[in-house]
C-alpha cells in the first residue's frame, strides 16, 4: 500500500516537473525570439542634464520607450516616462527625477529589445541641488556646516562649485542688509551680535554663478558671550544699589524737611507724659493713638475731651438704635 501509493506520488512529481521544464523552455524561445529580433540601444548614459543612447546597429525606424524608478530598491515599480515614446535619442532630466534610475528598450512592432540602464540621477544632472546646511552657535559666533547632497558636482567640477551663504539680522519683524559670503570649506565661522536673530540660506555657485535652487531658511539666536552676562549682572547690581542708595536719601531728606513736624510729635510724649500715665499706657489701652492731632496742649484735657467723646457718641448711636 505504502509503496505503491509512493511511486505514484514518484512519478507525479517527474511529471510536474517535466511540465515545468518545458514550460521554461518554451518561455525562454519566446523571450529569445523577442530579444534576438531586436538589438537594444547602445550606450545608455547620464550626459548632463540629459539620458542619452544610441541607436541599435542595423536599426534603423525604431521607438523607444522610457521607464523610470524613484529609487534603486527592488520593490520599488518602473513608471513609463509617457512623454518618451518616440525615435528621439535623449531625454531632459527635469529636477523632480533626482535619485532616479532610468532604462531604455527599442520597440519594433511586436518586438522588444531587452532593457539598458542607467546610472542614478545625481546633483551635477539636475540644476535644482541645495547644499545641506546646518547652523550651531556658540556665544557671539556660528558655526555654518554645509555638505553635498551627493559627491557628483564636486567630483565633476572640484574647485569651480562653491557654497553662497548670505545671512541677515531679523529685528521686530524687520530684515537687515543681506550680507553674503563665498566660500569653499564646508565649514564657515562668522562672529555675529550676540542675543540677536540671524537667518541663513545657501546656494551652490557654479563658475561664479548661481546653481540649483537655495536653500530653505534656517534661523538662529546668538547666544551672549560670558563677558556680556556678567556685566550685564554687574550693571543691573549697580543699578539696583543706586536705586536703593536713591530711595534712603529721598526718605533721610523727607525726614529731615519734615523735622519741625515730627520732632513735637515725639518730644511731648517723652518730656510731658507724667509717670503715672505712662503706668495706663503699659497697663493696655492706648488712648494716646487716637490723639487727633499734636496741637493739643495738655494731653491730660485732650484726653479727657476724647474719652468723653467717644462714650456721648456711644450714647447717642445706642439712642439712634433704640428710636429706629
Ligand atoms: C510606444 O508606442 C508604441 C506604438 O506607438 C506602443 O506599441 C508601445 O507599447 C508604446 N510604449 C510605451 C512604453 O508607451
Ligand atoms: C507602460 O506602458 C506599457 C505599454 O504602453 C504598458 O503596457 C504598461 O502597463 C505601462 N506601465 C505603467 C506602470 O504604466
Ligand atoms: C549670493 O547670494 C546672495 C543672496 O541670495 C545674492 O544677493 C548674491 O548675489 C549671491 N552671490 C553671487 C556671487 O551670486
Ligand atoms: C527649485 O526652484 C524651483 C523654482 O525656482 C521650484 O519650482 C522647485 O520646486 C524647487 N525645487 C526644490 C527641490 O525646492
Ligand atoms: C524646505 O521647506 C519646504 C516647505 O516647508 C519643505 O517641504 C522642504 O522639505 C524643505 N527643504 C529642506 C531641504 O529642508
Amino acid at each position: 500500500m505504502d509503496r505503491f501509493h509512493g511511486e505514484r506520488y514518484e512519478s507525479k512529481i517527474i511529471k510536474m516537473i517535466r511540465h515545468v521544464f518545458v514550460g521554461a523552455v518554451f518561455m525562454l524561445l519566446i523571450n529569445f525570439e523577442g530579444t534576438s529580433c531586436l538589438n537594444p540601444p547602445q550606450g545608455v548614459k547620464l550626459f548632463g542634464s540629459y539620458l542619452q543612447w544610441k541607436k541599435p546597429p542595423d536599426e534603423d525606424s525604431v521607438l523607444y520607450s522610457l521607464q523610470y524608478k524613484r529609487s534603486f530598491k527592488s520593490e520599488d515599480e518602473w513608471y513609463n516616462v509617457t512623454s518618451h515614446n518616440k525615435t528621439e535619442l535623449r531625454f531632459k532630466i527635469t529636477p523632480e527625477f533626482y535619485g532616479a534610475e532610468f532604462r531604455v528598450r527599442a520597440e519594433k512592432g511586436n518586438n522588444t529589445s531587452e532593457w539598458k540602464y542607467s546610472t542614478k540621477v545625481q546633483c551635477v544632472n539636475t540644476n535644482a541641488c541645495v547644499p545641506v546646511m546646518k547652523l550651531s552657535v556658540k556665544p557671539g559666533k556660528v558655526y555654518v556646516t554645509m555638505d553635498h547632497m551627493d559627491g557628483s558636482l564636486k567630483y565633476e567640477h572640484g574647485e569651480h562649485i562653491q557654497f553662497n551663504v548670505s545671512f541677515w539680522k531679523v529685528d521686530n519683524g524687520g530684515y537687515s542688509k543681506v550680507e553674503s559670503i563665498i566660500t569653499n570649506s564646508k565649514k564657515q565661522i562668522l562672529e555675529l551680535e550676540s542675543g540677536q536673530n540671524y537667518c541663513f540660506q545657501v546656494q551652490y555657485l557654479f563658475y561664479d554663478k548661481p546653481y540649483g535652487n537655495i536653500s530653505n531658511q534656517s534661523c538662529a539666536i546668538i547666544p551672549e558671550t560670558l563677558e556680556m552676562v556678567k556685566s550685564r549682572d554687574l550693571l543691573f547690581i549697580i543699578s539696583t544699589t543706586l536705586l536703593v542708595t536713591a530711595m534712603c536719601g529721598v526718605f533721610i531728606f523727607l525726614l529731615f524737611k519734615h523735622h519741625k513736624k515730627v520732632k513735637p510729635l515725639l518730644q511731648p510724649l517723652r518730656l510731658e507724659i507724667p509717670d503715672h500715665y505712662l503706668e495706663f499706657i503699659r497697663s493696655g489701652e492706648f488712648p494716646l493713638q487716637a490723639c487727633p492731632s499734636p496741637s493739643c496742649q495738655s494731653l491730660q484735657s485732650c484726653d479727657m475731651i476724647l474719652v468723653i467723646e467717644n462714650s456721648s457718641v456711644k450714647q447717642k448711636g445706642q439712642e439712634e438704635e433704640q428710636v429706629v
